[in-house]
């Protein structure tokens, strides 16, 4: 007699054990992708410093050519890709320079060789014009160069970061 009752209290902690530990588990399956989510943006190093591979060196000509990229940026922890465009050309000593096309006025995009003159970048909403190196020239709305994005070559292989101010004119 006395040993059915012990069967029966060993049956019930055995299911007792089994829920608990099965909950357990459960719950931990639960918590610890949101423990990681809160987490993993705290650790991650920021990218902000990320260099992308826009081209190949040899392709680059002195003739500004317009280049696209992305970047994986991330906002706490919201992480997205957003598009960057680069002006991508040698100097007349044949260093590479990579410019922003955002003018420096109040933000619309440059081109090259838009206006009225040849060999410079324009910025079409109030007539912004910079020479063929993107410095401002005096008398047109911007106040500043085209900001330049710092560049690495390895390889061969162009890869740009993040884009710089110059300094006035
Ligand atoms: S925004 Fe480019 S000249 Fe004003």
């Amino acid at each position: 007699m006395s040993e059915k009752k012990n069967n029966q209290v060993s049956r019930r902690q055995f299911l007792n054990y089994t829920l608990t530990g099965v909950g357990g588990f459960m719950g931990a399956a639960m918590i610890a992708p949101m423990v990681g989510m809160a987490v993993d943006p705290l650790l991650k190093a920021d990218s902000s410093g990320d260099f992308i591979y826009v081209m190949d060196v040899d392709e680059i000509t002195e003739e500004p050519q317009r280049k696209s990229f992305s970047i994986e940026q991330q906002d706490g922890w919201y992480e997205s890709e957003a598009e960057r465009t680069a002006w991508i050309f040698r100097d007349e000593n044949g260093d590479i320079l990579a410019l922003s096309p955002i003018c420096t006025h109040l933000g619309c995009v440059v081109d090259w060789e838009t206006g009225n003159q040849d060999n410079e970048f324009f910025c079409p909403c109030h007539n912004g014009r910079y020479d063929s190196k993107g410095v401002n020239i005096p008398g047109t709305p911007p106040t500043e160069p085209l900001h330049a994005y710092e560049y690495r070559v390895e390889d061969g292989r162009l890869y740009l970061g993040r884009a710089n101010p110059r300094g006035g004119a």
